[in-house]
């Protein structure tokens, strides 16, 4: 058989169809298997999986430069974002190009507010949080802490920073309800809550922005309290950082400088995050609640309900250290003075209870007998107006009804309320009441004798059989079931 030409030509024609046929489906399926086989090329080709952050610095003196500058020899493409409250003077000397940014979080009038937020400037699933004085020298280090934090449970990675205070592991446990910060030495390292020292430190994007304040500094304080709380463990890696060749603050006085701003944010951070005492290993103590010359650190009480309370949270420490010094004193002036008291109401319970002030209680009361009060120069003082005695608490008649008052200073108004009871045909009684279910005559066979009871760090005088006394006033087995003062307004049991 012969072809004509126009046969021969369909038959190429034909040929060249299936062929571009064959060739589309081939690509159709090509793309779908080369990403199956090179994903990790993929991602590594679609850039960096970690922003840095810089974010603990003195705009006074700092080696950021070198640090930014190390970061771009490992890798030109590293985006690294500078977070800074105000625009940092003297200006930061940082490269012009587009992935070293500067994030200013304080607002301006001119800027929209997503350009205070320094999530807008992250595109990253991780961020590495990096000190100052840090250097990167390790090729490759940030992505292996990411695999680290992926093949890891920890929710957070670090490594530390190989400078005069590297990073080391702490437990940390924090209670917000006491308002307290507690760090002991860890004992499952290197898997802690908290670390103290230089670290580079890297979570998710996502782990980071949602937490309450993400950036606050000092950065190392702010963000265990926030990640401990949340039961996020970090894993220190044995993998350190180099520090910088030049590192920052060299002179003293830069050193000076940096420690006494660095106090002061820190002292501010804690007050903020109602942290009011932090406790360290050894049991060293620090305070950053109210004192002497401050103001009481809860405003007046309405319906004898803290505002503290309907925060979930119990008498500030600070608030209880107070009180018990004013107990004590009080009780060392009448003893003094030969005035017969005794632990009364919610102190008197609290004594029963733990030899305590009740946790959640904001003030302490005594009864005294009336017939005593002229014993007391304080006393006899405060009859005519308020005193301020040579220890700085001031003494008055209270302007709600027939009792004593006595304030831990004249600025912070903490205090111990004093009842006069006098004895009329065996029950003790007064002339003016408030309205509080405890407020009852009682038998003075109570009082005869007083017994000692340990309370607030001391021994105190108490009703003889205070159980009684107690299921007297308050009702029966309120020694062993606690509440809030109203559990009308809120319950114990309610806010749990
Ligand atoms: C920390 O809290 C845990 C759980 O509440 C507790 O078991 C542990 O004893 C606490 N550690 C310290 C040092 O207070
Ligand atoms: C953010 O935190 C809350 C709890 O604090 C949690 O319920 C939520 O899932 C978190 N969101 C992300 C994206 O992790």
């Amino acid at each position: 058989m012969r072809l004509t030409r126009c046969q021969a030509a369909l038959a190429a024609a034909i040929t060249l169809n299936l062929l571009v046929l064959i060739y589309v489906s081939w690509l159709q399926h090509q793309p779908r298997h080369s990403r199956g086989r090179g994903s990790w090329r993929a991602s590594a080709a679609s850039g960096p999986r970690v922003t840095v952050l810089v974010r603990e610095f003195e705009t006074f003196d700092n080696a950021l430069p070198e640090l930014v500058d190390s970061l771009l020899q490992q890798d030109p493409a590293q985006p690294v974002v500078v977070v800074a409250d105000s625009l940092p003077y003297p200006p930061l000397a940082l490269p012009r190009i587009p992935n070293v940014r500067l994030a200013l979080l304080q607002p301006t009038l001119d800027r929209p507010a997503a350009a205070s937020r320094p999530q807008t400037y992250v595109n990253t699933e991780f961020v590495a949080l990096v000190p100052d004085g840090t250097r990167a020298e390790t090729p490759g280090q940030l992505e292996r802490m990411v695999e680290a934090l992926r093949q890891g449970n920890a929710r957070l990675v670090a490594a530390p920073v190989a400078t005069a205070n590297p990073a080391r592991c702490l437990a940390l446990n924090v209670s917000l309800r006491e308002w307290t910060a507690h760090y002991s030495a860890a004992p499952t390292a290197p898997r802690c809550d908290a670390l103290d020292g230089d670290a580079v430190v890297l979570l998710r994007a996502r782990d980071l922005f949602n937490l309450s304040v993400p950036l606050a500094r000092p950065l190392g304080t702010s963000l265990f309290l926030q990640t401990a709380l949340r039961g996020w463990a970090v894993h220190l890696l044995d993998w350190p950082f180099a520090a910088a060749r030049q590192p920052p603050l060299g002179t003293a006085h830069a050193r000076w400088k940096a420690e006494r701003e660095g106090r002061a944010r820190r002292a501010a951070l804690l007050r903020a995050l109602g942290i009011r005492l932090v406790s360290w290993e050894g049991g060293r103590l620090e305070w950053f609640g109210c004192g002497k010359e401050t103001a009481r650190c809860f405003g007046t009480v309405v319906g004898d309900t803290p505002s503290y309370l309907y925060e979930g949270r119990w008498t500030p420490p600070c608030c209880l250290r107070a009180l018990r010094e004013t107990a004590r004193y009080v009780v060392g002036v009448l003893e003094a003075a030969g005035v017969r008291y005794w632990l009364e109401g919610g102190s008197l319970l609290g004594a029963a209870r733990h030899g305590d002030i009740i946790p959640w209680d904001y003030d302490v009361d005594l009864g005294i007998y009336l017939e005593d009060v002229g014993n007391c120069e304080q006393l006899r003082g405060a009859e005519a107006g308020s005193v301020v005695d040579e220890r700085g608490f001031v003494w008055e008649k209270a302007v709600e009804g027939d009792f004593f008052r006595v304030q831990y200073s004249e600025s912070n108004h903490l205090h111990v309320d004093l009842w006069p009871f006098y004895p009329r045909n065996g029950v003790m009684t007064k002339d003016t009441w408030l309205d509080h279910r405890q407020d009852v005559e009682f038998p003075e066979h109570f009082l005869q004798p007083l017994v000692p009871l340990a309370f607030a760090g001391f021994m105190a005088q108490a009703p003889n059989n205070y159980r009684r006394f107690l299921e007297l006033k308050f009702g029966p087995g309120v020694i062993e079931n606690p509440e809030y003062p109203n559990p009308a307004l809120l319950s114990l049991s309610g806010s749990r």
